[in-house]
Formats: C-alpha cells, sequence, structure tokens
C-alpha cells in the first residue's frame, strides 16, 4: 500500500486492527476460491487472509508496499513480495485477483485497475473490498476540523479513495471488466481499544505536519469531540466503516 507519512507496525497492527482481516470472511466467499487456483492477494498486509486463502489449496502471492508486514506474512511461510499496488508488474498469470482493506489507500485508482487487469488470465477475476464513499467520515471531519484549529488545511493530508459505486463500477467497465457484483455496505464496526489506537495505526498521513511531541495531545483532542458520537454509554468504541464489495470479470478473449 502506498502512502507517504504512513507506515506500518505489526505488532500495533495485530493490536489495533486484527479485526480488519476477521471481516473478511464475507469477500473470501464471493471469491469463492477452488483448490490450485493461483490467486494474487493485492495488499495482503500481514498476511492473515492470505494464509486462509493458502490453507485452502490456493497457490497464493502476497503483494504490499510495507516491507516490515511482507516480513511478518513470510514468518507464515508464505510467498510474500514488497509491490506497490499502483505499479503491478504481473503478465496474465492469475486466475483471480483477491483484495481485502487495502484499495482506498492506492492513488490513482486507474493504475491498480490496469495492473490487475495485466496480471489476470482471460476469464479471470477480480474481487475485492474497502473503504467505500462515505467511509470514516465522521473520523476524518475530526481530524480536520482538529487540524483546522492548527491552521493546517487537512484535505490536503486526506491519503484515502472512497469511491461511490457509480465511480467504481464505470472506473472497472472502462478498462474492460463485467461487474458481476457491486454493493456499498454500512458497517458501523467495534474497535478493540478506544479510537487512540485506531488513529496511531491508521491516521498517520494526517499528523504529519505535527511534532511527534504535539500528537499525543491531537489525538486526545480528536478523541473527545468523537467520544459523543462513535462511543456507547458502555465505553465502546466504533469506527463508521462503509465498505464497498465487488466481483469483477475478466472476459475469456
Ligand atoms: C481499513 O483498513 O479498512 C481502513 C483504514 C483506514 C480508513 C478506513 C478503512
Amino acid at each position: 500500500m502506498t502512502t507517504t507519512n504512513q507506515s506500518w507496525d505489526p505488532d500495533a497492527y495485530a493490536r489495533n486492527a486484527r479485526f480488519v482481516s476477521d471481516l473478511g470472511a464475507p469477500v473470501v466467499e464471493l471469491l469463492a476460491p477452488q483448490a490450485g487456483e493461483r490467486i494474487l492477494d493485492l495488499g495482503c498486509g500481514d498476511g492473515a487472509l492470505t494464509l486462509k486463502l493458502a490453507n485452502m489449496g490456493c497457490d497464493v502471492v502476497g503483494v504490499d508496499s510495507s516491507a516490515p508486514q511482507i516480513e511478518a506474512a513470510r514468518r507464515l511461510g508464505l510467498d510474500a513480495r514488497v509491490a506497490d499496488g499502483e505499479r503491478l508488474a504481473f503478465d496474465a498469470e492469475f486466475d483471480a485477483v483477491f483484495s481485502n482493506a487495502a484499495i482506498h489507500w492506492m492513488k490513482p485508482p486507474d493504475d491498480v485497475i490496469d495492473g490487475v487487469w495485466r496480471a489476470l488470465r482471460p476469464s479471470g477475476r477480480f474481487v475485492g473490498e474497502f473503504g467505500g464513499h462515505g467511509c470514516v467520515e465522521t473520523i476524518k471531519r475530526a481530524l480536520i476540523e482538529a487540524l483546522g484549529r492548527r491552521g493546517i488545511d487537512g484535505d490536503a493530508l486526506n491519503p484515502w479513495y472512497f469511491p461511490t459505486v457509480e465511480d467504481y463500477s464505470a472506473r472497472l467497465a472502462r478498462r474492460g471488466f463485467a461487474v458481476r457484483y457491486i454493493a456499498l455496505i454500512p458497517r458501523p464496526t467495534p474497535l478493540p481499544t478506544e479510537i487512540n489506537g485506531w488513529l496511531e495505526t491508521f491516521a498517520q498521513s494526517f499528523m504529519a505536519p505535527l511534532a511527534t511531541s504535539a500528537r499525543p495531545a491531537f489525538i486526545d483532542e480528536v478523541r473527545e469531540t468523537l467520544r459523543p458520537k462513535l462511543c456507547d454509554a458502555g465505553g465502546q468504541w466504533f469506527a463508521d466503516y462503509v465498505r464497498i464489495r465487488f466481483a469483477a470479470d475478466k472476459p475469456h478473449h
């Protein structure tokens, strides 16, 4: 996953974001992987779902732009390689390209779609899920407002691409894919820790202009503005996730 100012620490990711792969079951189901298929896991992170596909008998290659995450995936015994999703260099070798919770970090989206298209054999499928239109809107607004109070343009620091169904289907179709399924799925997601852990893991790009010493107070301020909206009476925090889930087929010829 390519994003300036965003890095991935496998231990912190496991602590703060294991739910991301735990919630991947529906998109794996949509992929319907068959034993023996050669599958590319695009933005595989620490390989939790890549391993699941390998255990289903697939011949899987995982790619991710984060070297520490790829090292973690390799420790699971996976074929995992450091590569940018916007510059995939595979040529007609996969039965399917799969992706969970990664494509929203990759811009421009058409470069990703082009690379996926090239990587697929004729009749191959592209099946994935990532952040869709409106994803983490409440959190994003709170970050941008807190930056605005410091005279910083937070919109310019937004690393994410969260498309509508219309936008993403049009891009897939323009490249030649037949879109078999696409939907926006609101999914408020309980967090394993206070929202601080989520912000530290995922919102680094917004904090890049702040001195390291200023970040804890910034995060506490954002947390308190979000508390009335995203924390329930029992102290459980939620992220206002919206997913876009899709399956698209490359034609036979
Ligand atoms: C995700 O991992 O799904 C995600 C990360 C950052 C923002 C929204 C979603």
